[in-house]
């Protein structure tokens, strides 16, 4: 069988890490553009050199040339400025759409298979802008949000309650900004509800509320909490893990659930806008998108976060 490629759009702090997660993951081969001229010849040599040493095998590029993308399977998106303290990820939406408006071309025009994963942000302008200017399908053309800001939830439960971040299962839905979408309700410990567990250890429904509200309030400001600790940049680790999942999801046609920022027509109750959704990932990128009642109160969050989705996309008009 021959190998997958997945190609990285953007050569800094995250796509570091994606190229060195493909390698050692043995997704498949894999090409880093950037347009600065060394900077991913030299990152993707020095992983290279360290195949012996990591085990992998796998052919890693490093160019300023969008040919040689051609032939991606999978395509992430990093291009683009991070925010710096005191940022909004809306405030990067001038610059980032200008490198968005050259990447997407590119990849139009080089990779015309590929399921295309973007990061930057504002993401979910960032996502809409790529598919509108790729012209690709809807379900190939997605955004990672959902499944770190979900994995930044799960861990301060797992602190929370003192168990292990494999057993807590959480989701995040809607936009990636203030306003996303933690849903309580359906956060659990292998199933038992997190509340309940909240409950039981404060001995008081009111107390263990105000500690998930911290929890929701924490989740909502984790991007901006890393960034006033790095003052140089925002999260990369993180990011990067969390697209890698989606894009393995979607080179083993694993068909997991997971949650991505995802074209709506109708779902949700959302029309014509990329919004964080459960999604199943597979070969053909968005295969299904996995619908369930909100009640009141998370559909009173999700419709504040669509607002604020709709009013960044539509300040692109
Ligand atoms: N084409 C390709 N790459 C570009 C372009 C372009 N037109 N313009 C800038 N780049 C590259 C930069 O040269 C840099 O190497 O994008 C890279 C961005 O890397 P970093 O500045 O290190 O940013 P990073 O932390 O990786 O975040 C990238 O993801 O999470 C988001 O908010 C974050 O928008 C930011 C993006």
């Amino acid at each position: 069988m021959a190998r997958k490629k997945i190609s990285l759009i953007g050569g800094g702090q995250i796509g570091g890490v994606l190229a060195q997660l493909c390698a050692l993951r043995e997704l498949g081969d894999v090409v880093m553009f950037d347009i600065v001229e060394g900077l991913p010849q030299g990152k993707m040599l020095d992983i290279a050199e360290v195949g012996s040493v990591d085990n992998f095998d796998a052919n890693l590029k490093g160019t300023n040339d969008y040919k040689d993308i051609a032939g991606s399977d999978v395509v992430i998106v990093t291009a683009g400025l991070p925010r710096k303290p005191g940022m909004s990820r809306d405030d990067l939406i001038e610059v980032n759409s200008k490198i968005m408006t050259s990447v997407a071309e590119g990849i139009k025009q080089y990779a015309p298979k590929a399921t295309v994963i973007v990061i930057s942000n504002p993401l979910d302008a960032m996502v809409t802008l790529c598919q509108k200017i790729t012209g690709f399908p809807y379900n190939r053309v997605i955004g990672q949000a959902g499944v770190l800001d979900s994995a930044r939830f799960i861990t301060f439960i797992a602190w929370e309650l003192g168990v292990s971040v494999k057993d807590v299962n959480a989701m995040t839905l809607g936009g990636h900004g203030d306003d996303m979408v933690p849903l309580v309700r359906y956060a659990s410990v292998n199933g038992i509800p997190v509340m309940e567990l909240l409950e039981q250890k404060y001995k008081s429904a009111e107390k263990a509320k105000e500690v998930m509200e911290a929890m929701v309030k924490r989740t909502r400001g984790a991007g901006g909490e890393v960034v006033a600790l790095l003052k140089t940049g925002s999260a990369f680790y993180s990011p990067a893990s969390s697209a890698i999942a989606m894009a393995e999801s979607i080179l083993k046609d694993q068909k997991r659930v997971l949650p991505t920022c995802c074209f709506l027509q109708g779902e949700f109750g959302v029309n014509g806008y990329y919004v964080g959704v459960p999604a199943v990932l597979g070969e053909n990128g968005v295969e299904q998108i996995l619908q369930f009642k909100l009640d009141a109160e998370e559909q009173a969050m999700m419709d504040k976060s669509v607002a604020a989705v709709k009013s960044l996309v539509d300040s692109m008009k």
